[in-house]
């Protein structure tokens, strides 16, 4: 590991180290996981389509790693079990993506664990007055686990003694280093800019440590908190499956219908607005199109004038009927005014069904992992825009895989 200011000449054989005084530095060496140098794309086009369709594994993978920690998850979290218990407030930070999961993630603590909980952009969180409770838990999220500003924000919760944890994809990151523990996701190293397992396996993470908090707080059986973890696998493999079940309409039907807009709009209510705006950001990331998601309950206070034949609408509906109820009036009042609807649905939601112009249909699952379940189909649809469009994918212009600069 490199520690800030210092240089190093890299020869055939060997590193030296100097700090910007010109003293030798005696460098930290640690071996890692050859894997992240011999990447192939293994008959994909993209890196980012391969990464698609790795979801199931990945997230399985995971799951099956948590359950078998025992109680050593307390000790690689840094928390004492007891502690569960009391916490009354989880805090995400995060940037982007990341950022994006931990916002769904927060219906999974308020809802099973009656706890609250917040998500905070880790590039404003130094900005904001910091009330230290005791009773809190920092939750930094970060795939590469070197991202600039939520590393500092992590600094900052040290300078102020708060416990922050880490959720991460890479062991050897700085911010497992900085941090007072961790949880791994074990996505695999992922190459395309846009992040894909990365997220699924995050919020996958996320609603298992929900569960596991939840059993600890006793508000979960181990009979049950058994079915949910088997759960999270099931909802693994409706991804898989409903990527195999919606490609061709995909490649075939919708995308060649909606690659030509250069602006949308994504609408989607509860955990649904965060999957609304990362699906928005892939969008925007490798299709280079002017996406902009908002909440369905905000539409009629101004995004409604924005409707027009120019401007499809991606409406992501939800497994809740009351929620359903909510964006199906919704999709009324966008139909009124004759815009375009293409909308992500559950199995029985047949009067949307009927009124959109497209639809692309998953089967009913719980509502906490239907998230996973419509994952990998959105982030298809948006790869192949980006692909009608010609647009680059794996490397997107200006934008870089790990932002280590403030
Ligand atoms: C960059 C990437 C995004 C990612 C964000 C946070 O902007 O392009 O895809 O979501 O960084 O990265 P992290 O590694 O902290 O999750």
């Amino acid at each position: 590991f490199m520690p800030d200011q210092t240089f190093a000449p890299v020869f055939k054989d060997h590193v030296e180290l100097f700090d910007f005084a010109g003293a030798v530095v005696e460098p930290v060496i640690k071996e890692i996981d050859a894997q992240w140098l011999a990447l192939e794309k293994d008959g994909h086009e993209h890196f980012m389509l391969k990464e698609i369709y790795e979801q199931r594994a990945v997230i399985h993978k995971s799951i099956r790693l948590y359950r078998s920690m025992g109680t050593a998850l307390w000790q690689q979290l840094g928390i004492d079990p007891e502690e569960i218990k009391t916490l009354k407030k989880i805090i995400f930070v995060a940037c982007g993506t990341s950022a994006h999961a931990g916002s769904i993630a927060e219906f999974f603590f308020e809802e099973l664990c009656g706890m609250r909980a917040e998500t905070k952009l880790a590039s404003e969180f130094r900005y904001r007055p910091l009330f230290s409770d005791s009773d809190v838990l920092y939750v930094a999220i970060s795939q590469s686990g070197e991202t600039a500003d939520t590393l500092e924000a992590i600094r900052f919760l040290k300078e102020h003694n708060q416990r922050v944890v880490v959720l991460t994809n890479v062991a050897s990151s700085t911010m497992v280093r900085e941090s007072d523990g961790f949880l791994l996701t074990h996505a695999g190293p992922e190459v395309a800019v846009a992040s894909t397992k990365a997220f699924s396996t995050q919020v996958a993470a996320l609603l298992w440590l929900a569960y596991r908090f939840a059993f600890e707080r006793g508000l979960l059986s181990y009979a049950d908190f058994e079915i949910a973890q088997d759960d999270i696998l099931v909802a693994a493999e409706m991804l898989e499956t409903a990527l195999e079940d919606t490609k061709h309409t995909i490649i075939e039907e919708l995308a060649p219908k909606y690659a030509q807009y250069e602006k949308a709009i994504f609408l989607g209510r509860h955990s649904g607005i965060p999957f609304a705006q990362e699906a928005a950001l892939k969008l925007k990331e490798i299709a280079y199109v002017f996406a902009q998601a908002f909440p369905a309950g905000e539409l009629k206070h101004g995004p409604l004038a924005l409707i027009d034949q120019q401007t499809p609408v991606f409406l992501f509906s939800h497994p809740d009927p009351v929620m359903y109820q909510k964006l199906l009036a919704s999709a009324q009042e966008i139909k009124a005014r004759k815009g375009k609807i293409l909308a992500f649905l559950f199995e029985g939601q047949d009067e949307l069904s009927a009124l959109v112009d497209d639809r692309l249909v998953f089967p009913l699952g719980s509502v906490h992992s239907s998230i996973i379940v419509m994952t990998g189909v959105m982030q298809l649809l948006m790869y192949t825009l980006a692909r009608l469009r010609g647009c680059e994918i794996d490397k997107p212009r200006n934008l870089a895989k790990s932002v280590t600069v403030e």
